[in-house]
């Protein structure tokens, strides 16, 4: 039996706890294909499981890993093959596990091709991160589907982060008025640089007072949350008419009073979901999604993922504490 390197978590632990080890080669079933895999996505999700806070979905791969880059090796191109991927085609794919290996199985509909002009390494920096943004910000959220489609304005909680910087570029990409707040002056310049209207050190500053003196009092239409706790109240004071608050994490914790008075006065929807779990299907509209609409973006230079930092894989640990020591700006990777 072929066998891989792969990362596995021995028990939930310390970032100590995440080994090389080998394993076999996982063999792609009915709808899935064998990437040959050269980088791999670090997302805050892997840590969470590491801890054992976040067991896979049945079904998924015990190692960790959501997403990866590669080239296609095998498979089954029978059922829906929605970009004609064939053996051989780079590609970037979201997974509900199992990507930290030199081999992974993902189902076909959930591998993209490479956008023109990027890395299998930028490649693989995007599908958690532009999955997540895409369903929550645009979909869930409605970014900018109000009336007449107009431009509308998102705040973005954690902006530095993988998925902070991801739903910067992508809302400033498609017009619409940007605000992030991070911990530091060096993430809030980041911030806007990729995009951000302005940047709020929410450390130093009251995210409601400037968000509402920014909107002259109107407040944004979308806020994009991986906090929640005791910003939810906040939220909801910076939030315009028929505003949309979408959690994606609890980092502050998962419960919140909220005035349910406030909600129906101001006509707010609270909503948030999480992708890992969700079916194929469901991923694959969304990867439609993306080709159409954000794969054109990518391939003429207007959206760039931004790495901070490639790990050999057999280094993983590293790459798991820096994620903890939130030192980062952007996502982590590992090279295989
Ligand atoms: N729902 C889903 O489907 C889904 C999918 C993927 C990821 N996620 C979640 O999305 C979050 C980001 O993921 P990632 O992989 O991009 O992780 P990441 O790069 O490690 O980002 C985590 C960020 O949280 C920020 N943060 C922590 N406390 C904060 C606070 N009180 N106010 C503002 N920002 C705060 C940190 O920035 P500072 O240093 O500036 O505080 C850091 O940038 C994670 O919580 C992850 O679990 C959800």
């Amino acid at each position: 039996m072929p066998t891989m390197q792969a990362i596995e978590i021995t028990r939930p632990g310390p970032a100590e706890v995440l080994r090389l080890t080998t394993r076999p080669v996982p063999q792609p079933g009915p709808g899935e294909v064998l990437i040959k895999v050269s980088a791999s996505g670090v997302n805050r999700p892997d840590v969470f499981q590491r801890q054992g806070h976040y067991a896979p979905p049945p079904g998924a791969s015990d190692l960790p890993g959501l997403e990866v880059a590669g080239s296609v090796v095998e498979g089954d191109f029978s059922g829906d093959n929605p970009f004609g991927l064939k053996p051989g085609a780079p590609v970037c794919a979201l997974l509900a596990g199992g990507g930290y290996a030199e081999y992974a199985v993902a189902p076909l509909p959930q591998c993209l091709p490479l956008p023109a002009g990027l890395s299998l390494l930028e490649a693989a920096a995007l599908p958690e991160n532009y999955f997540t943004v895409w369903s929550n910000v645009f979909e869930r959220g409605q970014l900018g589907r109000g009336e007449g489609g107009a431009a509308e304005t998102l705040l973005v909680q954690g902006g530095s982060s993988g998925i902070g910087i991801t739903a910067i570029q992508l809302a400033h990409a498609f017009g619409h008025r940007v605000f992030a707040t991070a911990g530091s002056a060096d993430k809030c310049a980041a911030c806007v640089a990729q995009g951000a209207e302005r940047a709020i050190n929410y450390r130093e500053e009251d995210f409601v007072a400037v968000v509402r003196q920014a909107t002259g009092g109107r407040g944004v239409d979308v806020i994009l949350d991986m906090v929640a706790g005791d910003y939810v109240p906040r939220e909801i004071d910076c939030l315009a008419e028929g505003g949309r608050l979408v959690f994606i994490a609890t980092l502050g914790g998962g419960k919140a009073a909220i005035d349910a008075g406030v909600l129906m006065r101001r006509r707010l929807t609270l909503t948030g979901s999480t992708l890992r779990a969700r079916p194929i299907a469901f991923k694959a509209a969304i990867a439609g999604e993306l080709h159409a609409k954000v794969w054109p973006l990518l391939e003429d230079g207007r959206l760039r993922p931004v790495i901070d930092q490639v790990f050999a894989a057999a280094d993983v640990a590293q790459a798991h504490a820096l994620m903890e020591s939130s030192k980062h700006i952007g996502k982590l990777m590992l090279r295989w």
